[in-house]
């Protein structure tokens, strides 16, 4: 049913008497209430400012749908998690990481021509112009990847003229494609520079995940064999956070985008949001957490501490906006951590029963049974990063190159509504009312 059909119809008016405290007294007001294919109703709210001369008050935006969207769809209260109406438990058993890039990015799974040519596509954008490496060079070695990233994939703007047209089709799609296969690149490179390694070029004929694991760790004085396990798990890994509706990092790309921003640009902004603690920082802030409780018997310390309001600390991984519920790529990927844990023989990882340990004994206590707070992505993909030997500055990195496909996704989709208007939040002002400048020694 379209909402067009929905807005007309009587029955999906809501009647609200919302101004009762106004001048000139008590109005209702009709309300659209549109309808998805799933998921809550949305009540159209857009004409209440023109009819009652007031602001709609959402901080956070917890009650609050920002767009139209036909991507991605979350159940919080069940756990479910569905790209394009496929669950991401399938997807990720069965698909590859470009598949689900391609699935996101084009709206349905590609046929097999079409698969080939979006891989084909992707693997021939992996190299970046050659000055872009001397960015690098600014960098302090110990720069933290995260604000390498933010600046070189801004930087692309400046390197690709070509792709910068926003209001042309083609050049939507070539800049789309340049930055889901020049992520990969550009990460890897972050790494090697603070390794004070060499850069290594991408190779034409390994997989997207082979690729990033090639850039990362071979060397010009040996030959280096990809782990095909390790590169599946990569994979999965990348297919989990590819996309998550309009979480705090795509809502930030979606806004930059709104005032006609660049594409290199908005994921630039997309990957600044991102990097702190309460989003993608998390499975960096994982690792760090568990190192620091560091034995089993420590763990009932830090539950004590998350409880306590005073105390600023939180479980890292626990908790989600959306989902009150265990988080389904939690699931997939803790599944995912015992496999190549084993496959690497590190199947008695301190870590990792640290970690099952913890997530056992949060679930049974009562403060995170009242409120919800169920293992998120992060908790278990740090543990798998670190098994495989990325350095925890890199967990944060690789999110970004995942999520660079959803960012893109969302950004398309965004650019190709015709409804599309800038993105200008307002306010409740409660600073000072009027009041006369002070000369300065009058103060
Ligand atoms: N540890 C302890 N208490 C928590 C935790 C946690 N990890 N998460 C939430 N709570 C508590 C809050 O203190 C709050 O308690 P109150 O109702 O008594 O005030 C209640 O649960 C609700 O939490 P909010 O912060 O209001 O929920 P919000 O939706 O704003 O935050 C968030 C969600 C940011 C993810 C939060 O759960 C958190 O900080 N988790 C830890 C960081 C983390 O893992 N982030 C990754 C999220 S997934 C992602 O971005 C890929």
């Amino acid at each position: 049913m379209g909402t067009a059909e929905m807005i007309e119809d009587e029955q999906d008016i809501a009647k609200l008497d919302v101004t009762p405290d106004l001048p000139g007294g008590s109005k209702p007001l009709d309300l659209p209430i549109l309808q998805g294919t799933m998921g809550p109703s949305v009540l159209d709210i857009r004409k209440v400012y023109a009819e009652t001369d007031c602001f709609t008050f959402d901080p956070g935006f917890t009650s609050t749908a920002s767009c139209e969207s036909k991507i991605t769809f979350i159940d919080g209260d069940k756990g479910v998690l569905l790209h394009r109406g496929y669950p991401i438990e399938e997807l990720a058993e069965q698909s590859s990481f470009l598949e689900v890039a391609s699935l996101l990015i084009e709206g349905d799974l590609p046929t097999q021509s079409q698969y080939d040519a979006f891989v084909n596509d992707i693997t021939h954008h992996s190299m970046l112009h050659e000055q872009l490496r001397g960015f690098y060079d600014g960098f302090r070695r110990d720069a933290h990847p995260m604000a390498i990233m933010v600046g070189v994939v801004g930087a692309l703007s400046a390197f690709y003229h070509d792709s910068l047209d926003i209001s042309d089709e083609k050049q939507r799609i070539i800049a789309s494609h340049r930055l889901v296969a020049k992520m990969p690149t550009l990460a890897a490179m972050a790494y090697k520079y603070s390794m004070g390694q060499p850069f290594v070029y991408p190779r034409n004929d390994l997989s997207y995940s082979e690729n990033l694991l090639h850039m990362m760790f071979s060397m010009p004085t040996e030959e280096y064999k990809v782990d095909p396990v390790l590169a599946r798990a990569l994979d999965k890994i990348l297919i989990l956070h590819a996309d998550h509706e309009q979480n705090a990092s795509t809502s930030t790309v979606r806004l930059a985008g709104s005032s006609g921003a660049n594409p290199f640009a908005c994921i630039a902004a997309g990957i600044a949001c991102l990097w702190g603690p309460a989003h993608g920082g998390a499975n960096e802030a994982v690792l760090n957490m568990l190192e620091e409780i560091g034995h089993k018997d420590r763990i009932p310390e830090f539950i004590k501490r998350a409880k306590d309001k005073d105390d600023p600390f939180r479980l890292m991984g626990f908790g989600h906006r959306v989902y009150k519920n265990y988080d389904p790529r939690a699931q997939v990927l803790h599944n995912t951590c015992k496999e190549v844990l084993s496959v690497l023989g590190h199947q008695d990882d301190p870590l990792l029963e640290l970690a099952q340990e913890l997530e056992k004994i949060a679930l049974e206590d009562p403060y995170f049974i009242e409120k919800k707070l169920y293992p998120n992505v992060d908790f278990y993909s740090g543990i798998i990063f670190k098994a495989m030997g990325i350095p925890t500055s890199m967990f944060t990195v690789l999110f970004a190159v995942a999520r660079t496909v959803g960012w893109i996704a969302q950004w398309k989709e965004m650019m190709e509504d015709p409804s599309q208007r800038i993105g200008r939040p307002r306010q409740l002002y409660t600073g000072h009312t009027p009041r006369s400048f002070v000369e300065r020694a009058k103060r």
